[in-house]
């Protein structure tokens, strides 16, 4: 091709995508397919959630409100924080996009965590900036959040802190949290991604909002892909400062979430006992995996979220594949930074109970030594 490409798109990391339920029927020869790699919610949306929105198919013709008024509305009094201080984008990676695209010069830098969600370092490298990794610590896989701080320089602009943590699962303390903020130089702003926030358990839940009354540069961002299942529907949101939020709204295109997107968000917020009916469904389902893989000696990290990580060993894309073969599509822990492990997400007992059936079977084998 003789077009010029710009400079930073063959910097951009290569993003290795879930395999989809069509593509394993055809390669399998199979009927029924189970996705447990993308961390969504298999027990679906709300079901007021589908039958609200299908009544709005009919005003498909018209553009979306550009501000969200509603949606604002609801998560202002679900939050405690007036309407202008939140944004909303088509997911939270678009969010992140926003963020990047209006904090992040050339030059420029945003330190992370590695290995992370992918998406902070594709938009930061689309702003022309660069990335400061900073290693998990190796043994519970947990991020290093003084040396994420201790990593900062003067061209540092973003911090990337996830809450839970992707691909790991795992938390960090209020202690950790409270030496951030109170560590947090001024000039920088500190992004905490809380995608995961509702699945992790109460008593451990971090008041991440709290923080943003008193520290003008902290953003904490939502999203209702995961426990409210409408990661079809691309909506997710953002809470700071009126300032940093303007700034995000300057930036934004103005119809940037669609309408079906913004009632379905605003009709799973008039139903929230379902996202704790959830949360301890899918509890309940990680003490059942935690209790099997003891029992089978197998290691795994504990999570905060919807999905664990099983520790297979070198072998994991041989347990993936033999996964494939019989309808469960997993992510292997090399297309996400951590290799030896394979990446599951929690889905209904039923189903649930026949992965672990089938893991058992791929299990006992490699024991056998027959792989
Ligand atoms: C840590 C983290 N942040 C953000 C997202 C993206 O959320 P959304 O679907 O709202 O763009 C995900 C999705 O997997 C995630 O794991």
């Amino acid at each position: 091709m003789k077009i010029k490409v710009n400079k930073f798109v063959s910097r951009l990391p290569e993003y290795v995508p879930g395999r989809t339920i069509e593509e394993i029927k055809k390669k399998y020869g199979l009927d029924t397919v189970y996705k447990m790699a993308s961390n969504e919610n298999l027990y679906g949306p709300h079901p007021e959630v589908i039958r609200k929105i299908a009544g709005d198919l009919k005003k498909i013709n018209y553009y979306p409100d550009s501000n969200f008024v509603q949606l604002r509305e609801k998560l202002s009094l679900k939050h405690g924080v007036p309407p202008d201080m939140i944004v909303a984008g088509n997911g939270t990676d678009q969010v992140i996009e926003l963020i990047c695209d209006a904090f992040l010069e050339t030059g420029e830098n945003a330190v992370i965590a590695d290995p992370t969600f992918l998406i902070y370092e594709k938009y930061v490298i689309k702003s022309g900036g660069s990335v400061i990794k900073v290693p998990l610590f190796s043994d519970n896989l947990c991020q290093d959040i003084g040396g994420m701080l201790g990593a900062v320089n003067e061209r540092t602009r973003l911090i990337f802190v996830t809450i839970p943590h992707n691909p790991s699962g795992t938390g960090i303390t209020q202690d950790e949290f409270d030496y951030l903020a109170a560590n947090l130089p001024e000039r920088i702003l500190l992004v905490v991604d809380e995608a995961y926030h509702e699945y992790v358990p109460p008593e451990e839940k971090i008041k991440t909002i709290d923080y943003i009354t008193s520290k003008d540069n902290i953003i904490t961002l939502r999203t209702f892909s995961k426990v409210y299942g409408l990661a079809g529907l691309r909506i997710g949101y953002g809470i700071a400062n009126k300032e940093v939020i303007d700034v995000l709204d300057r930036v934004r295109l103005p119809f940037n979430v669609n309408s079906i997107a913004q009632k379905a968000a605003v009709i799973a917020l008039e139903n929230e006992d379902y996202v704790e009916r959830i949360r301890a469904d899918i509890e309940k389902e990680k003490q059942k995996f935690y209790g099997f893989l003891d029992e089978i000696n197998v290691g795994y990290i504990r999570s905060h979220t919807n999905f664990i990580l099983i520790k297979v060993g070198r072998d994991s894309k041989y347990t993936v594949e033999e996964l494939l073969k019989k309808g469960f599509i997993v992510r292997p822990g090399e297309n996400l930074g951590i290799p030896g492990y394979i990446r599951v997400t929690m889905a209904t007992p039923g189903i649930n109970k026949n992965f672990l059936d089938v893991f058992m079977g791929i299990h006992r084998k490699k024991l056998g030594g027959e792989q």
